[in-house]
């Protein structure tokens, strides 16, 4: 019988991935939306189909309206055309143009920022009551004005920002509000490239509208879906790496203790933190543009295939006590950042941003623990990240 994702799944994703990478690797689901996908759970599987040209993300260009019954808004679609949802050759254009302006020496240059902001915000935690919640007071708000930093959103601007960015990747707004948020953060994204054609800054968004190759730069279509893109691929992702990653090492006490021991080994931490912890359910998608064998089982053109890089990474075929996290640990080739054209692109900034947040959280709260040792911590309904609704903490 086909398997029918619902809140036992988010609630515990991995339950259901062990299951089928021993049952089922490469199988028909349907998702809460009601939506029929083929999940991959295997690494072997999930690492060679990341590669593979014949599994493509440009479903605009490939279907009709027939092929799907899904009606988008039309903001929301000129938004989403960015090229996390584009092949070849169109992808390496423009990830060709944006790496010109997103570079190592741009990350490298937000780290005093990143420090400043965090440090602000554990103040003001350790200002407030004893016990609070950790998204809300601190992953939230970090991620947001680092991304906002990157792409220079100014910082009078940055509450409508955080509220548009709440609605549109929480899935906890109404379609309605989703809309609402979708225009006014295009209306404003618009204003903004203006604003920034006429007087450059020192921001990624003044770097794109700058960026250059062989004659060729980004139109203002390509812009706008940029920025949405990076807010979307960089906020919700660092928020629930921080949550989650968190919590994995509140659970694990021996782990957090030889971390706080030895703090060199933070960038494995975070690394191990990246496999164990990934904020992501099963959002690396990818259509058939032709019939396609995964992993022994054929799958017919023109359907949807979910790419669990959060099962892969728990494989215990590639990764041995794969359910066991280890902060020491050789996690070489997890694909929590995904693997071919796609490879994340902000992972230099998640990684430095990651490393800032656990190991500025972890030294200034000796005592951090879980609020109510024994809660049942709720994850959230989302297909696409694995979150938690709340985390509570005790800071002393
Ligand atoms: C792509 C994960 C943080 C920007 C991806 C992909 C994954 C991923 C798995 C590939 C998706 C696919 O193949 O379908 C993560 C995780 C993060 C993170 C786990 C943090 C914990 C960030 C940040 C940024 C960013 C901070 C930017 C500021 C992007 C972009 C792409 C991407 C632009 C699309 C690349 C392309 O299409 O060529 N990310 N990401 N990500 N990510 Fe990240």
């Amino acid at each position: 019988m086909t398997e029918r994702l619902g809140d036992s799944f988010f609630q515990d994703p991995q339950g259901l991935f062990a299951r089928l990478r021993s049952s089922a690797p490469v199988t028909p689901v349907v998702t809460p939306e009601g939506l029929r996908v083929w999940l991959v759970t295997r690494y072997e599987d999930v690492r060679a189909a990341l590669a593979d040209p014949r599994l493509a993300k440009d479903w605009v260009a490939h279907m009709t309206p027939e092929d799907f019954d899904i009606t988008m808004d039309p903001v929301q679609a000129f938004l989403d055309q960015h090229m996390l949802n584009l092949d070849p050759p169109d992808h390496t254009r423009l990830r060709r143009l944006v790496v010109k302006a997103f570079t190592p020496r741009r990350v490298a240059a937000l780290e005093p920022r990143i420090r400043d902001v965090t440090g602000a915000l554990l103040d003001a935690m350790a200002d407030g009551p004893e016990e609070t919640e950790l998204i809300g007071a601190f992953a939230f708000p970090l991620t947001v004005t680092v991304i906002c930093e990157l792409i220079g959103i100014p910082a009078d601007d940055r509450e409508s920002f955080r509220a548009w960015s709440e609605t549109l990747l929480s899935s906890r707004g109404t379609r309605v509000e989703s809309r609402a948020a979708a225009t006014a953060m295009h209306a404003y994204f618009t204003r903004l490239v203006a604003e920034r054609r006429q007087t450059p800054a020192d921001d990624l968004l003044s770097a794109l509208i700058a960026a250059r190759d062989s004659g060729d730069s980004l139109s203002e279509h390509e812009l706008l879906s940029m920025m949405f893109l990076l807010l979307v691929a960089g906020h919700e992702t660092m928020v629930n790496l921080i949550a989650g990653g968190v919590l994995a090492l509140l659970t694990h006490p021996a782990e957090l203790a030889r971390l706080r021991a030895d703090p060199a080994l933070l960038p494995s931490a975070v690394e191990e933190l990246l496999r164990y912890a990934n904020p992501l359910n099963h959002a690396t998608e990818r259509f058939t543009l032709e019939p396609v064998t995964i992993g022994g089982t054929p799958v017919p053109a023109k359907e949807w295939v979910m790419l669990a890089t959060s099962s892969a990474n728990r494989d215990p075929e590639r990764f041995p006590g794969a359910d066991r996290l280890d902060v020491g640990r050789d996690t070489a080739g997890h694909v929590g950042f995904g693997h071919g054209i796609h490879y994340c692109l902000g992972a230099p900034l998640a990684r430095l941003e990651g490393g800032i947040a656990f190991g500025m959280l972890l030294e200034r709260f000796p005592a951090l623990a879980t609020a109510v040792p024994g809660t049942e911590l709720r994850w959230r309904p989302s297909s696409l990240i694995h979150g938690l609704e709340a985390l509570p903490v005790r800071l002393r």
